[in-house]
Order: C-alpha cells, then structure tokens, then sequence
C-alpha cells in the first residue's frame, strides 16, 4: 500500500472507530458485535505500525502509552466547579421551587432533572475539538491534571464530531464512574489478587483515577458521563436540555436517563419513580439532580460561593445503616477462595432486611479491624453484595480478639494456602465446596444451562459420590438418580431430558461455564466470537490470548494455565467423549444479526423465559438489552405486572410487546 492509500485507509479506519465509541458509549446502541470492533481496531493498529509516521495522538489505539508520572500536576480550572446543596424530603423540594419562581417573578419554572451519580467530577477542555486537558475537581479552584488517565476511557472521545461544528474551545463538567458490575468484578480481581477492596463504587472510580501510572487506569473499567457546559466559544445553547443535546450531537456521551418537567410535582413523581427502581439502573446514583432549564434564567439567579442557588440535588434515602457483627464465618467458593463473611444482627438498609456483609479478605478484616461484637456501619449500593464501610468506636466497650483465618478448610480440612491477602483451600475437586461450586456454575442459566440442576441436588449428587467432575454428569444413569432423596422416577426423567438438552452448547456458554478464573460472560463471549472454536482457544498460547482486545495479561495467564493443565485438558475431552457438542461460532453476516442496533428493556415477569435466557436470546441476535428505558429504547417487552419501566415507555412512545409478542419475533428472526 502507499503512503496515501494507507493515509485514507487510516482516516476512514478511525472514524469508524469513533463512530462505534460513539454509538456504544454516548447512544446506548452499538451496530456492530464486539468482535467487529476488534477487527477494525486490529486493523488500524496493524496499519499504525507498519507507519510509524502516519500515528498521531488522536488516534483511537493512542489511549494508552505515557510514561508513568512522579506526581499529579495542579491545573487552576476555568470556572470554579461549584458544589450543589441538597435536599431529601417533599418539603424542601417545594420550598425550592418556590424560591424559584419568587427569585425570577415568573408564574411557570420547568426544570430538567437527571441521575446525581456517585462518582468523582472532573473538567474536560475541548480545542478544536481535540481532547485536550482533564482535572479532578480538586478544591473547587486548583484540580489535579489527570489527561492521560482520562485519555484511557474508551467511552471519552479524543476528537468531537467534527460534522456538527463543535465549538473551537469547550470547556464541559462530567462525571467519572463505574458501573456496579464492572465493580464487582473489579473487586473480585483485586481480592483475589490479595489487594484491598474498593468499599464502593465511587472510590474504585476515584482511587483508579487518580494514577501516576495511567495503564493502571486503563484496566479499570471507568465510564465518564457530561452534564455541564463550563464555557465555549460562541453562543450557548437556550436551555440545559438542548445543552445536553448539544453535547450529545458533538459526541459527548450525557445521562441518557433524563426528563423535562414542566412543574415541580413531575419532578416530584420522577424523583419517585426513579427511586422505586434504583436497583434496576446499572450504576450507584444517591439522588436526581434538578436544575432549572432555562440558561437565561440560570444566570439570573446566580451562584453563592460554593453552590448555584439554579440546582438542586434532590438526594434519595441513604443507604447505610448502623448494626452489629454477631459472628465472622469463613465461605469457600468454587476457585477454593476463602472469604471472611460478616454475620450481622438483621437491619433494615434502604428497604432490603441485610444479615450478611462480606468483608472481601483477612487483610480488609484487619485493616478496618472488624470483630466478633463490634457495631458497623453497613452500606448497600445496587445489588452489590452490601460491605461494611467501617467499624463505629464504642467507648468502653470490651472487645472481643482479633479475626484469624483457619488454617485448614472449614469445608473439608485439607491445608490453606496464603498468596498475599488471598487464603485458598488446597483440596481443588477433592473439597466438596469447590466441586458443589463449579457444577453449579456449569449448570447454570448463563453456562449449560440445565434445568433442575440446582444447589440442592448439586450438593446432593456430589455427597453421594456420584459427580466427582463435570463429565460425571453425563454418566448419570436413571437408577442411581431414583434412589436419592426426593427423587422419583419422573423426577429423574425430567432431570436426565434437561442433562441431555444441555449436551449442545454455544462455545461462549461452554467457555464461561468451566469457571476459569477472570473468565465470565463478557470475556467468554469476546473469545469465542475471536477463535471460534474450543480448539483454536485451546492451542491458544499467553501472548495471542493478550493480543485480543480486552483481554489483558492477567486473563491471557489464567487461561494459559487453565488450558495447560492436565486434568482439565481430560475432563473437556471425557464431555466430547460422552456426547457433548461444543458449537463453534459461525461468521456473522448481517442475516445472523437481525436485532443489530436495536435496544430491549424487559419488565414485569415474564413466564416463558427467565429475564437471563430473553436477554440472551436477544443478544445472539445481535441486539442489546438496557437496564432503563430512554427514547434509544426500540422495545419495551411487558410482562406481568410491568411497572414504572412501562409507563416510561408509553410516555416516549416506545414500541410495547406482550410476551406473545416478543416469542413471535424471536421466531421470525
Ligand atoms: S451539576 C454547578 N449534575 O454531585 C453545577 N453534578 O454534590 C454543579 N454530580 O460535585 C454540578 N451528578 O460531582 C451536577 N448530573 C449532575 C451530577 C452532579 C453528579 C456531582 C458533582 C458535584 C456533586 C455535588
């Protein structure tokens, strides 16, 4: 190729690119599968190095590569970035807009109203649409330069679109989080490492940040939302929510979730709504916040010195609350990891009764120095497993002795093993937790889904002796089934259909369903749709594995060790052996991806699926399902008794199908 045909290749590669960040981050709808993504970027990075010369720092494969910094520089910000003051009940929410309308001498306020999110707020500065400088809020006046950590999130773009005239300089206010699974996982890794956990989702954002080494950042799975124009060049858009528009139409990706509310009563009502169904957004918000539309009248009203008097954060009711750790136990899961688990006296936490926390590992029990009979505060975001934030000084009070990890397995007694932190049972498929663990995620809804094959009769067949692996549960036979507690002969039938439906498996349930550590929907999916079959991961070595997009190096090795080792090499060859198909993953035409681009929330129950198996159904058609509905929603599936996420859709007009309905689509496609 030369130099000008790889010069066009390279433009056209990374407006592509920009293009799908765009439309996966700022629009909530991708056109184009994981994989897809991954050829384009492979292909620009291919081009890239051949032409050293032709990469430039607004490259989408420029993300990550500074050199790691001694110490964050102080950067003055452009405005000060003002705090907001806070309300929680009815009353002061009418006081408000009272003011408001007393303040302006106007007889009709609207407002718009979006998530408060429970991140960190940073300032992004814009020059000729290139991505130039991003600051932490600091002390409102002097923030910390944090470009190239910001400069790693995928879901920031380096270059606004160019097509709709950005401003030459944009100043914009955002918030930078992470979403409650991505959390999870997050601390799922880092404990297993030995690290400490994240207490929650807002300081996992802010201590990933804020790195002198900006590939940590990279690993982390941040996202960054705008709300604020903080200054421009030219004129201002008329009102907040044409601002957001406006933002939106640069490529700015903005709260999706919002409203316009012509009065304070609709404010109230989606204030209402929203926190109804708090848990079924994917990230922590601890209120909405309201603000009056119009930017004109904004001005008028003003700032006070550390809050504007336009804006409102109109929070929801905490959820933390103060309890007591009656006992520590000790849980073994299905890698063998021992987990200290916080027995608590039951409270009540932002409506949901709480008994348990998980206290991560014995470094985080000793660092927050948690004990039998002490008093914690307990917290709850999403359906995060709740954690304890931290222990509440009793004066006086006696305390008990500090925690000790067992040295044996409280399960099955063989040894534990210490790598840092991370206590690990040595008794592998010979601990029956392990063993109980592992079946049951192999059988689960997202993996091989087989139906019946629950915690009970997992733990049942293994206390029996008659699953020792997972081969073993194509060995069942009907007589060894029949003689088991609660088993009767059509029990057994039933049981044994489900096991022999479950014997042809797409290649990314099989994969997700051995439990490789670091291995689970996402990841199985990315690398069954690169390799395609079980056999090309298996031949895989480290490095290929790491050169697969999102595969970093710590997944890349767990794979290569779960690959190389003998045993689990057998027991994937006795499951072909007994019958099991592992289907590879066919090219994707556009014909296979018939849902490409279009968005489904599910609400109310649904009897013909469970919620997992209708989003996945919807996925291998190409489509997507979201958590809320926003006019980007394209269906909204209703069943039984749909709640607020139907009159939503109603309210934008999105299109609305029975169950019926929905099964009649999936047949048609
Ligand atoms: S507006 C002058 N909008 O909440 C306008 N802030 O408690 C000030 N926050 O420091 C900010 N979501 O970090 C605004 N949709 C949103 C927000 C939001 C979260 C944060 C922001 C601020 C804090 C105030």
């Amino acid at each position: 190729m030369n130099r000008r045909d790889a010069q066009a290749r390279i433009d056209a590669l990374r407006k592509e690119i920009r293009r799908h960040d765009h439309l996966y981050y700022a629009k909530d709808r991708p056109e184009i599968s994981d994989a897809e993504y991954d050829r384009l970027f492979r292909e620009l990075s291919d081009l890239e190095a051949a032409r050293p010369d032709l990469v430039t720092p607004d490259s989408p494969t420029q993300r990550v590569g500074a050199p790691p910094l001694d110490e964050l520089k102080k950067v003055p910000h452009e405005r000060p970035m003002r705090s907001l003051d806070s309300i929680l009940d009815r009353e002061d929410v009418l006081a408000f807009d009272k003011r408001m309308h007393k303040e302006l001498g106007e007889s009709h306020v609207g407002y718009t109203v979006e998530p408060k999110y429970d991140g960190l707020s940073v300032e992004l500065v814009y020059e000729h649409g290139r991505f130039v400088r991003g600051s932490t809020r600091g002390d409102g006046v002097t923030g910390e330069d944090v470009t190239i950590n910001l400069r790693t999130l995928r879901s920031l773009p380096l270059q606004l679109q160019s097509d709709s005239h950005p401003p030459a300089r944009l100043v914009v206010r955002g918030e930078v989080y992470m979403r409650l699974d991505d959390f999870q996982a997050l601390n799922r890794r880092i404990t297993e490492r030995g690290e400490d956990a994240f207490a929650n989702p807002r300081n996992a954002a802010a201590g990933s940040l804020r790195q002198l080494d900006s590939k940590v950042t990279a690993e982390r799975p941040l996202v960054v939302t705008c709300y604020e124009i903080m200054g421009q060049s030219g004129q201002l858009p008329p009102t907040h929510w044409d601002e957001l528009d406006a933002l939106v139409s640069w490529g700015l990706p903005t709260p999706a979730y919002r409203r316009q509310c012509a009065t304070i009563e609709e404010v109230i009502a989606f204030h209402r709504e929203t926190e109804a169904g708090r848990d079924d957004l994917p990230y922590e918000i601890d209120g909405l916040v309201v603000k009056v539309n119009r930017r004109d009248w904004q001005k008028r009203l003003g700032e006070k010195s550390r809050s504007p008097r336009w804006a409102i954060a109109y929070k929801f009711t905490p959820r933390k609350e103060i309890t007591v750790v009656q006992d520590i136990a000790v849980s073994v899961g299905r890698t063998g990891t021992l987990t200290p688990l916080a027995l608590l006296k039951p409270v009540e936490v932002g409506g949901v009764t709480i008994s348990r926390a998980t206290l991560h590992n014995a470094d985080e029990v000793a660092r927050k120095d948690i004990r039998v009979g002490d008093t914690v505060k307990v917290e709850r975001a999403g359906d995060v497993i709740p954690a304890i934030a931290e222990r509440i000084e009793v004066p006086g009070q006696k305390r008990n002795r500090p925690f000790q990890m067992p040295d044996r397995c409280p399960v099955c007694g063989s040894a534990v093993a210490r790598e840092g932190a991370y206590y690990y049972c040595t008794g592998q498929a010979a601990c029956p937790a392990q063993l109980k663990g592992s079946i049951e995620h192999f059988a689960s809804k997202s993996a091989l889904n087989i139906d019946g094959m629950g915690k009970k009769t997992v733990a049942q067949l293994v206390e029996c002796g008659l699953v020792g692996n997972l081969a073993d549960l194509y060995r069942l036979r009907k007589e060894q089934l029949i003689e088991l507690d609660g088993f009767a002969d059509r029990s057994a039938s039933l049981l044994l259909d489900a096991i022999a439906q479950s014997k042809r498996v797409p290649l990314e349930r099989f994969l997700m369903g051995l439990g490789i550590r670091q291995v689970g929907q996402h990841i199985a999916r990315v690398l069954a749709e690169h390799f395609k079959t079980l056999d090309a991961i298996m031949a895989t070595d480290r490095e290929t594995f790491e050169s697969v997009h999102e595969v970093g190096p710590e997944i890349a090795a767990s794979l290569e060790s779960y690959f190389k080792e003998a045993h689990n090499r057998q027991v994937i060859q006795q499951l072909r052996d007994l019958g099991l198909t592992i289907e590879a993953v066919p090219e994707t035409g556009p014909a296979a991806r018939p849902f490409a681009g279009k968005t489904f929330v599910f609400t109310g129950g649904l009897e013909r699926f469970s919620r997992d198996e209708a989003k996945q159904r919807v996925e291998r058609l190409g489509g997507r399902a979201a958590a809320s509905v926003s006019k980007q929603t394209d269906y909204v599936v209703a069943g039984a008794e749909a709640g607020s996420k139907l009159d939503q859709a109603k309210k934008l007009g999105v299109k609305v199908l029975s169950e019926a309905e929905f099964a009649t689509l999936l047949e048609q496609n």
